[in-house]
């Protein structure tokens, strides 16, 4: 990366006190809650929202958070504040939202695999939307709706068969992609759907990929749905929303991804004048730049061939280096008057696919502080405890305000719900 890289995340900046986030500077959060530690900007965060408000102008439309790409408490509770929607995908973040004050009449519920539980449970709160995902389920979930007297909003979610041009594994929207039903077959289930008595078909739905950097797909994809919107009403099918889904990508390095204008300037003008309310479900684009890792060296182990500087944050922390072999901007906390070396950014693990980041030229030092840029999405929200490591603490900050979203995990929590199996009695 070139000297003159200027930082994706808007709020952070070089100052006499090293890193600062907002106005508070990295090396205190570090010294308050220890490392590793992923530190999220509320202003930035606002700001990435208020790119789609602004986009979207007067026409109705919602944004509906992806929690999938950070699904703390704190972060929640900023963007239910904003008047945000939220796109789940279990239970599970049915449950966060509605811990962190989100409205479950905001909440659409994707995912191909829903339990029966899971029904249950968004059927209670009274979520405004199932995205559906095959004819199975929509069948269950007429009838989990009929066992508790209740009907179900539903809405198609389609699969355009159209490829993302993204990393092969964040790609959802083609036709061996195990998401959606196929553009073919939709008609006839929503008809289907129209006549199960306990279902109430309000929408359709579509996401075809993650961290796109052309929107071009996306257009295609919307195209397609709008067509299909057509045929529906010959049908006498009328639908209340159209949700064009998230995947709007960010810059990690050198991208160049369309701003939120760009991105959905073609969509709006597409359905302009429609008397169907757009949905929009971003995660990334709302969350990845609002959010660092930050983490501490403990040991610089040069050699011949690599030389490695060992950091306290793993693939556990941060596993979207091992598994996409993606790219995280590293940058020093503080500015050091010492030769820059070649490093892998390496975690304490045992496995060879425990990296980072690699060959990154760095003024450090053994103690120093790191940052890994552009790691607010999918960073803490797929960590693990693998290793037995517990889970990084997250911070929120606020002007000149910390707060500690979440509290390092101690040692007793990552077994608190196991137990030895008791003396043989033979
Ligand atoms: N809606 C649905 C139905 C999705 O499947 C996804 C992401 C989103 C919305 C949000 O997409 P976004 O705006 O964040 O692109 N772990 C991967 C990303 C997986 C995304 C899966 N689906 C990564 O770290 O790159």
């Amino acid at each position: 990366m070139s000297k003159e890289f200027s930082f994706p995340m808007p709020t952070l900046a070089r100052s006499s006190r090293g890193l600062l986030i907002e106005q508070v500077a990295l090396a205190e959060v570090a010294g308050r809650f220890g490392t590793p530690v992923y530190v999220y900007s509320r202003a930035a965060l606002t700001a990435a929202f208020d790119a789609y408000r602004r986009a979207i102008g007067t026409r109705p439309a919602s944004v509906c958070f992806a929690l999938k790409a950070n699904s703390n408490l704190g972060v929640l509770s900023v963007f239910a504040r904003l008047g945000a929607g939220f796109d789940i995908v279990s239970g599970g973040e049915l449950a966060r939202v509605l811990a962190a004050g989100g409205r479950a009449d905001r909440v659409m519920f994707s995912g191909v695999g829903k339990s029966r539980a899971e029904m249950r449970q968004a059927l209670e709160a009274g979520i405004r939307c199932f995205n559906v995902e095959s004819a199975s389920e929509l069948e269950r979930l007429n009838e989990i709706a009929a066992q508790m007297g209740r009907v179900a909003p539903v809405a198609l979610r389609v699969n355009p068969d159209i490829d993302p041009k993204t990393h092969s594994y964040i790609s959802t929207g083609l036709k061996n992609n195990k998401f959606g039903v196929a553009f073919n077959e939709a008609p006839m289930l929503y008809r289907r759907a129209a006549v199960l008595p306990h279902l109430r078909v309000c929408g359709i739905a579509c996401h075809i990929g993650s961290q796109l950097l052309d929107s071009a797909p996306m257009v295609e994809a919307a195209r397609r749905v709008l067509d299909l919107v057509g045929q529906l009403a010959q049908d006498g099918i009328h639908l209340e929303h159209i949700d064009l889904g998230g995947g709007l990508g960010i810059r990690y390095g050198d991208e160049t991804p369309p701003t939120v204008d760009d991105w959905l300037a073609p969509l709006l003008e597409l359905f302009e004048g429609r008397p169907e309310e757009l949905c929009f479900e971003p995660g990334r684009s709302l969350i990845g730049n609002a959010g660092l890792l930050l983490t501490r060296v403990e040991y610089l182990k040069p050699g011949e061939e690599k030389s490695f500087a060992i950091v306290d944050a793993a693939m556990n922390d941060l596993l979207r280096p091992s598994l996409y072999d993606s790219w995280h901007e590293v940058v020093e906390i503080a500015t050091r008057d010492v030769p820059k070396r070649t490093v892998d950014v390496v975690g304490p693990i045992c496995e060879s696919g425990d990296f980072l980041a690699r060959d990154r030229d760095l003024a450090v030092e053994e103690g120093d502080l790191l940052a890994l840029l552009s790691a607010g999405a999918y960073g803490m929200s797929m960590s693990s405890n693998y290793n037995s490591r517990p889970r990084a603490a997250e911070v929120l900050i606020d002007g000149q305000a910390v707060h500690l979203v979440r509290a390092r995990e101690t040692l007793e929590s990552l077994y608190a719900l196991e137990r030895p199996l008791p003396p043989s009695q033979s």
